[in-house]
This record gives structure tokens, sequence and C-alpha cells, in this order.
């Protein structure tokens, strides 16, 4: 579960203070509380919304140390693959606008007493491993990384990153898989060569993910970590079944098509949303009754199995009725 089931998200006015360029296509962007005071402070592996000018909602994890209250620092791609999100902030947003965020949430948390931690990256996923990096060498902890960059010129954070390893006397390794005579990191040999006691880490592109957790399989749950960026699942437009809402007593029926949070929205009900593809843990419900059918990239396998809370903007119900507390 999620550190706040269904709570109501707080805002905060920010001003963006700077941008700053760290790889092909990937630039910093720093936020300031607007009114010059402190922000809420936040732990490694947070994220936050950023609500877009264009209406869009988009998370991103911050990569700055974690005990700063001064400001959030976000990585973020210009991925002209993606919804638009990415595309809009790099294209749109210039140093002295004003930005809507939500305050930190985390769904990818740091185990700080492990033995030893492995942070696995792809791409843009290298940025709550940052600022996981950063909190377990102010804690002397042992960790390694491996990051996984197209060439050189794409790997964000490198300077930052290399200097970190050589301060903590910890290994760093980068691998580019798109330079001549490039290969993909071997995942499966990375993790075999990892007690069983180490926690690893990894966000980065579907495919990593996916091969990491297969090359995971067998070890303990609560020690394999994992962030998506995107669905992984489709979400459940089945529909077919009634939502009640405990708090107020109403009912709302799903039609086919729709998910339950399509169906609330369209019934004039207030929710939480953000990403709207199970990535983000804003919409996650605690369950009162039902069975859900989970289609969240947040929840572990017990969680599910457990079915005390689902995220309602994707998820759907495998039996007729579900009582939610909303
Ligand atoms: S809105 Fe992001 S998980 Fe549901």
């Amino acid at each position: 579960m999620t550190e706040s089931a269904a709570s109501p998200i707080q805002k905060i006015e920010t001003r963006l203070h700077a941008i700053t360029w760290e790889a092909q296509g990937i630039h910093s962007f720093e936020l300031r509380r607007a009114d010059g005071g402190a922000l809420p402070a936040f732990a490694a592996g947070s994220h936050i919304d950023l609500y877009l000018g264009n209406g869009m909602v988009r998370s991103y994890s911050l990569v700055n140390p974690q005990g700063e209250t001064h400001r959030y620092v976000v990585g973020i791609n210009r991925d002209v693959a993606s919804r638009g999100g990415s595309r809009y902030v790099h294209d749109n947003v210039k140093v002295g606008d004003k930005l809507t965020i939500s305050a930190p949430r985390n769904n990818f948390p740091l185990a700080e007493d492990a033995p030893h931690s492995v942070f696995i990256a792809g791409g843009i996923g290298i940025t709550p491993m940052y600022c996981m990096m950063q909190r377990m060498a102010e804690l002397r902890a042992s960790w390694q990384l491996f990051y996984s960059a197209r060439t050189p010129l794409h790997a964000a954070y490198r300077g930052g990153i290399e200097a970190l390893g050589r301060s903590s006397g910890q290994q760093v390794v980068f691998n580019y898989d798109q330079v001549p005579g490039g290969k993909m990191l071997d995942l499966k040999s990375i993790v075999a060569g990892v007690a069983p006691t180490a926690h690893l880490y990894c966000c980065g592109p579907l495919p990593m993910l996916a091969a990491f957790e297969e090359a995971c399989q067998g070890r303990a749950e609560g020690t394999v970590h994992v962030e998506y960026f995107s669905a992984r699942e489709e979400a459940a437009t089945g529909g077919g079944f009634n939502v009640v809402m405990s708090r107020s007593g109403k009912t709302v029926f799903v039609p086919e098509g729709k998910t339950i949070l399509d169906a609330l929205l369209d019934a004039g009900e207030n929710a939480p949303y953000s990403c709207m593809e199970g990535v983000c843990g804003t919409c996650e419900t605690k369950v009162i009754s039902g069975t859900p059918d989970h289609r969240d990239m947040i929840l572990t396998e017990s969680e599910r199995k457990a079915g005390k809370t689902m995220m309602i903007c994707c998820s759907g119900s495998k039996s007729g009725e579900l009582v939610l507390d909303l």
C-alpha cells in the first residue's frame, strides 16, 4: 500500500527556478515554493505531480537529496513517444513560470537498513535511483549502481554519479547499449551475483523491468523493488458492476468501456487521481468489501491478494459489487 490511501492531494504553488541540461534530451527542472517558504520534506524514491497548463497531470521522481526543503528537482526526458507531458514541459515551461505541483508521495521507498543495495537504472529511470544513492552515501551504506543509457551523451547526472561513487567508495557501472559493440545489461548475471539479503531496485523501460522481475524470481518479495513509469497492463473496462461509496451511501454503476474512476467522474463524484494508468498511487482507495481486479503497477502480489486497497483509475471488479471507502 502507498503511504496515504485516498488522502486528499495537497497542492503547492511553485516557481520554476532553473532548467539545467543533463544529457541528450534530458533537463533538470528546479522548483521552489512561489511564496519563498519551505517545501514538505520527502524521502528518497518520492515523486511529485506537475499540473501542466494544458490540463495534463504528470508524475516525476525527485532527484535532489532528500534533506532539501528549499527546492524540488525533477529530471525529465523529452520523450517523443510519450503521451505529451514531457514534451509539453520541455517546449513550454520557462524559468520564472509558476507551476502547481502536488506534495511528494512515495511508492518506491528505500530500505535504509539493507546490508547491501543494488540500483539498476535504464535511461531516465536513473532519477529516483540518484536520490536513493545520495541517501545511501549519506548513511555510509553499501550499494552499487548499474546504469544503462544509449550512449554516454544520453547518461544524465553522469558527472555527479561518478563523483558520488568515488567519494563513497561504491561501485558505479555505466553501460551503453547503442555504441558500437554495445549490449543490454545482463540482468540475469547481475542479480545472480547479489546476496539473498541484499535489496534490489529497478527503474527503466518496460522490457528492462520485465527482464529484472524475471531475474529476481525466487528472491524474497520485500527485497525486490520496481518503479514503473507507464502501465504494463490494460485498464479493466469490462464494467457491469456496482460501486457503493460507503461514506455517502451512493451507488454508481460502472458500465462496459469505463473504469471505476470514469464512472465516478461521470456521476459528478470527486475522487483523487493523477496518472490514470496505475503508476502514481494517487487514486488508491480502501476496499471494504468485494474483490478487485487489480491492474496497477504499485501493489505487491501479497497486497493484491489481500484486496484491502485498489487503484480505481485502472482496476475493476471480479465481484458484482465493490464497497469502497469513498
Ligand atoms: S491515478 Fe495514478 S494510480 Fe490511479
